[in-house]
């Protein structure tokens, strides 16, 4: 393809192969030849959340290796694996692994399974990270419903829609206002009372950072005025491209540290410490997601 004017853009990488829309088809129509199962919620597990893919009943799994135009995951914690089967009846397609700026790809390569989720049939995402918490409301172990974000990056330019816009996709300007759909999130906050999680259940806004340091104190105190609730390495980009190709989203983060904000304090965030917290609250971050999943209705309402 002829991309005019493209090397003027410092962050637009010329299209490799296994981007263009019928790399992203000939990658979905690969999947449905492996499997009977056609899902219409996709699930995109986070750092340490990664048992959400084990709560699926009949299982069919590939390892991203073997996924034609596939990127691979390199981080710890991350397993690698797309995994389809049922949870609670409903077909789902769960990346047990996501694809993070700062592995060094390419941006529209680490949201290629968005598209691909969208050429099997999905309706609906659900999309899961890891997080610091800049509200000082909130607590290690909290869980935040996701009801906006920043995209730090994207005010330089670094957007995943960057380039040429595909009209199979989506529009060349998409809106964002209604990224994060609000039934949904009203949804998980009756399920999760009812779950008996409202001690725990926040909502805020989120913030994608590039990574992978971490952020310094002076970062925090920035994104803490800006009015971010939530810091991470993930899921925004997700979220643009998920929404360009018209999918409802639904997003929680699940607070594994405090960010540091004190001179004082002798708190040192790292991903261990990440992935212990997840694993503490990952049951509850399993049956709010599978129980959300459940009251999704084919069609996109739910009940
Ligand atoms: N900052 C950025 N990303 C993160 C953090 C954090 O404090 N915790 C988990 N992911």
């Amino acid at each position: 393809m002829l991309i005019p004017h493209a090397n003027l853009c410092p962050f637009f990488v010329p299209t490799p192969s296994s981007l263009s829309y019928e790399d992203c088809k000939a990658t979905a129509d690969w999947l449905l030849t492996q499997t009977d199962m056609r899902p219409t919620v996709g699930i995109v597990c986070g750092s340490g959340l990664g048992g959400l893919a084990d709560l699926l009943k009949d299982q069919v799994a590939f390892n991203y290796e073997d996924i034609p135009n596939f990127p691979q995951s390199t981080v710890h914690g991350h397993a690698g694996r797309l995994v389809f089967g049922t949870m609670k009846g409903k077909p789902c397609v769960c990346m047990q692994g996501r694809f993070h700026l700062y592995e060094g790809y390419p941006i529209q390569k680490i949201t290629l399974p968005m598209r691909v989720f969208k050429l099997l049939g999905v309706q609906t995402v659900v999309i899961t990270n890891a997080a610091g918490g800049l509200n000082q409301d909130f607590k290690v172990g909290d869980i935040m419903i996701i009801k906006d974000h920043i995209n730090l990056p994207g005010f330089a330019g670094n957007n995943p829609l960057v380039g040429p816009n595909d009209e199979r996709f989506g529009v060349r300007f998409p809106c964002m206002s209604d990224a994060y759909d609000r039934d949904l999130q009203q949804l998980a906050m009756e399920v999760g009372q009812e779950l008996g999680y409202g001690d725990f259940l926040k909502e805020g806004v989120y913030c994608v950072l590039g990574g992978p340091s971490f952020e310094t104190i002076a970062e925090c105190r920035m994104l803490h005025l800006l009015g971010v609730d939530a810091v991470g390495m993930s899921t925004v980009h997700e979220v643009i491209v998920a929404r360009h190709c018209g999918m409802r989203v639904f997003a929680l983060s699940l607070i594994t540290n405090l960010a540091v904000t004190d001179y004082d304090s002798e708190e040192k965030a790292n991903h261990e410490d990440v992935l212990q917290a997840g694993n503490q609250r990952a049951e509850q971050m399993e049956q709010l997601v599978s129980s959300v999943v459940n009251r999704i209705e084919p069609n996109n309402n739910y009940i």
